[in-house]
């Protein structure tokens, strides 16, 4: 069984900021990296705490211009508990002499410990233990036990529990340049005999954000002096106590956090001072945090057999800590670091589109909440599209509070120093994202109120945008879609073009055609009235949709030497000789920064930055690719999808984690033996920091729920539509023993085993009709409380 401990040891500053985004602690409300409880933010130590979707915007002055920024805020640190001897310097494993030094993270019960023996100048040593957990049952609590044992001494300890207003966004070394104070008006308040509170707002959004700790020494003792009312940024409550080596110091801090944007409260301060109040001592407080963590991990079971156990189990943690059941009551979107850093600001990418085919099947209400917050921001998506002279919906690359474009237009390549036009928000692929995740939430869990409502809202907005962008080329005899650019951002404009943008990416054209072909299959099926009524709102005429069928049957695909082209013109690029810059280099995954930091530009080369044409083969099972190539007049023969996964992986740099991802995903079913070393560097990707101190800065949400959904969908082939349960397997050496407890429709926690070459599928106990499966021609039908066994193809 692969263990469910996550573990350091050593002291190593080198890594702390690593470890810090491992060992973050969440509950889909907010999360806490696992910085030291005695940091403050400076070269080594980077605590930040951060509530979804807690946005502020700020303008900073970067090259000479005025740029805006949205970023996810970096809240007061709550996690402040440190110790020292009356007279001496505060115990840190920074000044004193590390004698032993372990972090862990239990998974199974989401708990994090921290256990130092350290010796100050004066040489007295001490035992400092720390048991840190933030609440899966109450979202809005934490909690923090420290023991504290004098080692071969006796004296007086002094303890400072502390709620830290003094910080900033500073996490990233890249944003230095911009303005990241976020947080003003910040006000601190003791009350009763062991509280402080501390509250601020954000600049420009206008969130109050409270946060009260309770502090208590568990020695039996009479209660402490009430803290004194502190004043300053930070609300501080010091006590002191005897210490000796028989008589260790333990203290509880209980952390209540309350924003403004909480319903069911009268205001943040109040709110969390009562929370924080009538919160159980830590042992109780464990004890149901545990119990909440008990119930999620069944929800989302996901057992490897094999050594990648351990790191999917990790994934898993935080994909859950991210997004838990009670993001499902928040107004907040997929970030793609998680809320465990601030590269990215906290933003919404297409990241979405590799985590909720994964939590379609686990927690729904999830997904459909994710989906809620692009349904909310449908109308910021189609003034986007006026805006641009199109119609319809083109959802932002980067999405934050209100769901207007909120990518960079400048961004810095800290290679050459230079900060260059960013035109990474010419994406709009990321539409075709939102609605894959529309029809396959609604296809997984047969939520047909949604599928009929707002998703077929986005559904039709998004065909209506990609129907307009659409352009009759009568050379080609084909339309096209001009001036975007692919999943590979690397190539952002042609060789010394005037304009950014490239032409009929094959990607964007293919998942357009996609959405619109489903976009008319739902027209259709819509029940009659409700049709009428999207109609008449949309304004959509029958001549419309006319255009919808036609654009998705001749949609321009390109290609050249017999592969698929990454878009038109894609084969006319130079070759970049890899081998030189590899030796050169080394670690060439940022090409991009590489080249121009050379003056050069990699979009003079075919060289890709991730898997661009290659997504077609993560989104799409083989079969309804063919069929969609099929539809706009195009043979998609083994021939020619194997020639283009052989091309572009000769060409692909790699400079992204979800780049390893959907080549592992892909190579599973074309070149077996090759996929494994790509999913072992998605696997790896934050536990060893493969690209090279991004994890750090917050983990890639996207790959670590693309790694889960590879056992979930890709080595199944799960396909849960609504007749049947699909399955069609395909064997990886590294992943073959597993287990998944999915809820498909009303059937929660339907069993899937693969072990010994068999694919084992029970139904649990239920009223529902008997489950069906689909394995190749074999139709099963599995009555609730039943199992079958099944042999997988031999291959
Ligand atoms: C990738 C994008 C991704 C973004 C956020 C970038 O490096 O190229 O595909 O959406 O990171 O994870």
């Amino acid at each position: 069984m692969p263990d469910w401990t996550w573990r350091y040891e050593g002291y190593d500053p080198a890594q702390e900021r690593l470890r810090e985004a491992l060992c973050t602690l969440g509950n889909g409300y907010f999360a806490t990296r696992g910085a030291a409880a005695e940091s403050t933010a400076d070269a080594v130590h980077y605590p930040g705490t951060y509530a979804a979707g807690c946005y502020n915007r700020l303008t900073s002055q970067v090259a000479g211009r005025a740029v805006e920024n949205e970023d996810m805020v970096n809240l007061p640190n709550w996690l402040r508990l440190r110790v020292r001897a009356v007279d001496g310097d505060w115990f840190s494993p920074d000044h004193c002499s590390v004698l032993a030094y372990e972090q862990a993270l239990d998974l199974r019960r989401g708990v994090y410990t921290r256990r130092m023996r350290l010796r100050d100048g004066a040489g007295r040593g001490v035992l400092v233990e720390e048991t840190r957990v933030v609440h899966m049952g109450d979202p809005h609590l934490a909690g923090q036990r420290l023991t504290v044992t004098a080692e071969g001494w006796e004296g007086e300890l002094e303890v400072e529990s502390a709620l830290d207003g003094n910080v900033c966004n500073d996490g990233v070394e890249r944003y230095r340049g911009l303005d990241g104070r976020h947080l003003t008006g910040v006000e601190c308040g003791a009350t009763g005999a062991d509280t402080v509170w501390l509250s601020c707002r954000t600049s420009t959004s206008d969130i109050q954000v409270a946060m009260a700790a309770r502090t208590r020494v568990v020695d039996g003792s009479p209660p402490l002096s009430p803290p004194a009312a502190p004043g300053g940024s930070t609300a501080v409550h010091r006590l002191r106590r005897p210490a000796s080596p028989v008589r260790p110091v333990t203290v509880e801090k209980t952390v209540a956090v309350h924003t403004s944007r909480d319903p069911a409260i009268s205001d943040p301060v109040s709110a969390a001072v009562q929370r924080a109040g009538r919160a159980p001592a830590f042992a109780e407080l464990l004890a149901s945090h545990t119990t909440a963590w008990e119930s999620l991990w069944q929800r989302a079971e996901v057992d490897v057999r094999d050594e990648a156990g351990h790191l999917l189990r990790l994934h898993l943690f935080h994909l859950l800590q991210t997004l838990s059941p009670h993001t499902a009551g928040l107004d907040v979107g997929v970030p793609a670091r998680g809320l465990h850093g601030e590269a990215y600001r906290g933003h919404v990418f297409w990241d979405e589109l590799f985590v909720l085919p994964f939590l379609n099947l686990h927690l729904p209400e999830v997904s459909r909440a994710m989906l809620a917050y692009r349904h909310r921001r449908l109308g910021a998506a189609c003034q986007a599209a006026t805006d641009a002279g199109l119609a319809g919906a083109m959802y932002p690359w980067q999405s934050g509070s209100d769901g207007r474009e909120e990518t960079q237009r400048l961004h810095l390549n800290p290679r050459s120093g230079r900060w260059l036009p960013d035109h990474s928000h010419l994406q709009h692929h990321v539409g075709s994202a939102v609605a894959y995740n529309v029809w396959h939430y609604c296809a997984a869990s047969g939520d047909t109120d949604f599928l009929y409502g707002e998703g077929a809202e986005m559904l039709l907005q998004i065909a209506r945008f990609w129907a307009r962008s659409a352009v009759w080329d009568p050379a080609h005899e084909r339309y096209r879609i001009l001036g975007v650019v692919g999943p590979d951002e690397y190539h952002d404009a042609y060789p010394g073009a005037a304009h950014p943008g490239l032409d009929d990416n094959a990607y964007t054209n293919v998942t357009a055609a996609w959405v619109l072909t489903r976009a008319l299959e739902l027209a259709d099926a819509l029940p009659a009235p409700r049709r009428a009524e999207l109609y008449e709102r949309m304004g959509l005429e029958p001549s419309e949709t006319e255009r919808w069928q036609d654009v998705s049957r001749r949609l321009r695909v390109p290609f050249h030497s017999g592969v698929i082209s990454q878009f038109d013109g894609y084969g006319e690029l130079a070759e970049l000789d890899w081998e030189g810059y590899r030796r050169r280099y080394g670690d060439i995954r940022r090409l991009d920064r590489i080249l121009e930091a050379e003056d050069d530009s990699v979009n003079r080369y075919q060289a890709s930055k991730q898997a661009d044409v290659l997504m077609l083969g993560y989104l799409f099972p083989p079969a309804e690719l063919s069929a969609l190539f099929g539809r706009l007049g195009h043979r998609l023969d083994d021939d020619l999808w194997t020639g283009t996964v052989d091309h572009y992986l000769r060409r692909t740099s790699h400079g992204s984690t979800l780049s390893g991802l959907v080549h592992g995903w892909v190579l599973a079913r074309s070149r077996r033996s090759e996929a494994w070393s790509y999913v072992q560097e998605a696997l790896l990707g934050d536990a060893a920091d493969v690209q090279g101190g991004t994890t750090g800065e917050g983990i890639h949400l996207g790959a670590m729920g693309g790694t889960l959904d590879l056992v979930q969908r890709g080595l199944t082939g799960l396909d849960p539509g609504p007749d049947a349960l699909r399955l069609d397997p395909v064997p990886l050496p590294g992943l073959s023993r597993f287990h998944l407890s999915l809820r498909y429709r009303g059937h929660w926690g339907v069993g899937l085993t693969v072990r010994h070459g068999q694919l084992h599928v029970s139904a649990p106990e239920s009223a529902q009709a008997p489950l069906r499966i689909a394995l190749g021609d074999r139709l099963e039908t599995v009555p609730p409380g039943s199992s079958v066994t099944l042999d997988l193809p031999a291959g």
